[in-house]
């Protein structure tokens, strides 16, 4: 690899993909895979901690990969690959598993949240999950990982877990920093501003997926609920206009002052229409791009066999490593 500092990310297929996945993390992917050596993962071995239909799940890692490549992931230029085709990350799992223990893990937030929306399937995969998501980032030494604030916590756990082995066993691995991105706008709920915006809302009207074809996206932003001022700036008191100023500065790529000026003295009405064909004009390609990548499922396999051929390279090292220095006995080969 050049000498370029390591990013690594990953997402789960885990359905619907919203516009705020697209904003919080797949755009800043595109835009971060020339400053770093950039690795990035369909997380499916995450997934599989909450009860998934397989034959589902077996799309939804296709319909990520072929997301990530309609997004921009350059595949010549990142390495894009499935957890699960590295056997690396869980055999790493497993021996991290022995420096972490349940108290910590118990203690994550996530796994508190999830233990009540899955009360009836609180498997031990659900507990270890920061581990794996550990794993996945010690593996490749990585530097830098994007995540959504909603990971922070993991991602401490990670650089924890890092610390912890290496002073029990002797620099090993990178300590990586997390990275949040300023642009990476909370999107709220359309319906329920004070939410965040969520793929698993019952009300459908409260999300952007980024299947939602345009006169979809438009519909949903007419929809919107806004409040019974007539004034389009941000504001803590206005959460549906604040959420709509925020995705459409986000979208255009503007600061939040410019787009009030933009929009001042127009109508609520015309502004959500103006929001609405904005971010439909930016992602009906994308959902074009990824459809038409569908259809070629030869080619989505051989990129992901090379990502996982490259992934593997550097994974194995990482892993050969952490045995050597808990003292396992390397395998002779040839
Ligand atoms: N847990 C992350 C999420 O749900 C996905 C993920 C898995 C990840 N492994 C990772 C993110 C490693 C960053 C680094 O968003």
């Amino acid at each position: 690899m050049e000498d370029k500092k390591t990013l690594f990310s990953a997402i789960q297929p885990s359905g619907i993909l919203t516009i705020g996945n697209y904003l919080g993390a797949l755009r800043n992917f595109k835009k971060l895979q020339d400053d770093y050596n950039s690795i990035f993962s369909v997380a499916d071995l995450h997934t599989l901690t909450v009860r998934q239909d397989p034959a589902t799940l077996r799309k939804n890692i296709y319909e990520l990969t072929a997301l990530y490549l309609a997004c921009g992931i350059n595949p010549e230029k990142s390495i894009l690959f499935i957890q699960s085709h590295v056997s690396a990350h869980a055999e790493l799992t497993w021996v991290l598993n022995t420096i972490c223990y349940p108290g910590e893990l118990s203690r994550m937030t996530q796994f508190k949240e999830k233990s009540k929306t899955h009360e009836d399937n609180v498997n031990m995969g659900l507990m270890d999950y920061p581990v794996l998501m550990a794993s996945d980032i010690l593996l490749y030494q990585s530097d830098l990982v994007p995540v959504g604030a909603d990971q922070k916590q993991h991602l401490e756990l990670s650089r924890d877990i890092a610390i912890r082995f290496n002073n029990r066993f002797g620099e090993t691995f990178t300590v990586p920093d997390g990275y949040i991105p300023k642009t990476a706008a909370r999107v709220m709920s359309l319906q329920e501003p004070t939410k965040k915006m969520s793929k698993s809302d019952a009300n459908l009207n409260a999300f952007i997926s980024m299947d939602d074809d345009p006169d979809t996206v438009i519909r949903k932003f007419k929809r919107a609920v806004t409040d019974s001022d007539n004034r389009i700036i941000f504001s803590e008191d206005k959460p549906g206009i604040s959420n709509l100023l925020t995705i459409y500065a986000a979208i255009t790529e503007k600061s939040i002052a410019d787009v009030e000026k933009e929009f001042a003295g127009l109508g609520y009405g015309d502004f959500k229409l103006r929001v609405g064909e904005a971010v439909a004009n930016v992602i009906e390609p994308i959902r074009q791009e990824k459809n038409k990548l569908l259809a070629n499922r030869d080619y989505l396999d051989d990129v992901l066999k090379n990502g996982a051929e490259r992934a593997e390279r550097v994974a194995y090292r990482t892993l050969a490593k952490v045995y050597k220095k808990v003292g396992l006995v390397a395998r002779k080969r040839g």
